[in-house]
């Protein structure tokens, strides 16, 4: 029998880009709108998973925009810990495995290598505080959980750091980028195929593939770095040339703090289900010209 795949947060970035993923798959997948599934209320989620009867939940749903996690504390904890609690305690009571997906967030960046999976989170700003509450939560109710933690995730839909920088190339004459600031940036089919095979692989069963992972691009990049690689990148589509000019991050008027350093060590999921880091350079041609059917589809 086919499996089926219940999917939140599918209109989302990476969620759209897991429902991509799966298509090889000989897997159902169920991708109900919010109102269907909205992570803030709690008996429509129990009515979901009684209607759907899933065998694996991939969570793709998030509040996911930092600074409006920081003005909207309530319903940050609301979608980021209360909502992964409530699923965790259904796949719990169906003995089903949670795939769900964290960040680099909830860690400090006062570190100078990568974090691995045992380094001790201390979150900045509400946002990393609401997913390490999420994560904990689904620690305590299910044993049977993947916690994906990813990191500066890009594509061509929705808002993220990639659009964000198109869209300033397209209308400033300068374009300044926090350069003091070192992430990892991400594909989002490369989260999606990393998301898609923790599915497969738990679903086959086998040892040692429950826990916390990393998955992120290489190489670590500040946003400066990020912004010259795109103008690089989107120069044969453009006659635009503006400035890329290096900046701190104190003159950025950011309502939340951020980490200044959060690359993710990502041996273990290399070791464990046998990903390797994409090279986030490499995507970016595609990513650009999938913004680009994104915006006509707009
Ligand atoms: N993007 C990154 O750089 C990044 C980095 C680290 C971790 N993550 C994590 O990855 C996950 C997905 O991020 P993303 O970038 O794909 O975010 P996104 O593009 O903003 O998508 C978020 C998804 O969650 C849905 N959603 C929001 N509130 C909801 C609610 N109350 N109930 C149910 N669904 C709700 C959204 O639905 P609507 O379309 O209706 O808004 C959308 O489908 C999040 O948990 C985020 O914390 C992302």
């Amino acid at each position: 029998m086919t499996k089926r795949i219940l999917l939140l947060g599918a209109t989302g970035l990476i969620g759209r880009a897991f429902a991509r993923a799966a298509s090889p798959y000989r897997w159902t997948l169920i991708a109900p709108p919010r109102a269907e599934a909205d992570l803030t209320h709690p008996a429509t989620l129990r009515g979901l998973f009684h209607r759907t009867e899933p065998d694996l939940v991939v969570n793709a749903a998030g509040l996911a925009d930092v600074d409006s996690a920081e003005r909207h504390e309530d319903e940050a904890m609301a979608i980021n810990f209360e909502g992964p609690a409530t699923l965790a305690a259904q796949c719990s009571t169906r003995d089903i495995p949670l795939v769900h997906l964290s960040t680099d967030y909830v860690f400090d960046g006062r570190d100078a290598a990568p974090y691995n999976e045992d380094a001790p989170m201390n979150p900045l700003n509400v946002y990393g505080y609401s997913k390490m509450m999420g994560e904990e939560a689904i620690r305590h109710e299910l044993a049977w959980h993947v916690i994906l933690r990813v990191a500066s995730v890009f594509g061509g839909a929705r808002k993220n750091i990639l659009t964000k920088t198109l869209d300033a190339i397209d209308t400033q004459d300068e374009v300044r980028c926090v350069a003091d600031r070192t992430s990892a940036p991400t594909p989002d089919h490369a989260v999606a195929h990393a998301l898609a095979t923790i599915a497969e692989k738990v679903m086959e069963g086998g040892l040692g593939l429950y826990g916390t992972f990393h998955f992120c691009g290489a190489p670590i990049a500040s946003r400066y770095a990020f912004a010259k690689a795109v103008m690089e990148a989107y120069a044969p589509f453009t006659d635009r040339r503006p400035k890329i000019v290096p900046a701190t991050s104190e003159i950025f008027a950011d309502l939340a703090p951020r980490p200044l350093f959060s690359a993710l060590d990502c041996r273990k999921i290399e070791r464990v289900y046998a990903l390797a880091q994409p090279d986030w350079q490499d995507a970016l041609p595609a990513a650009i010209q999938a913004s680009f059917a994104a915006k006509s589809a707009r």
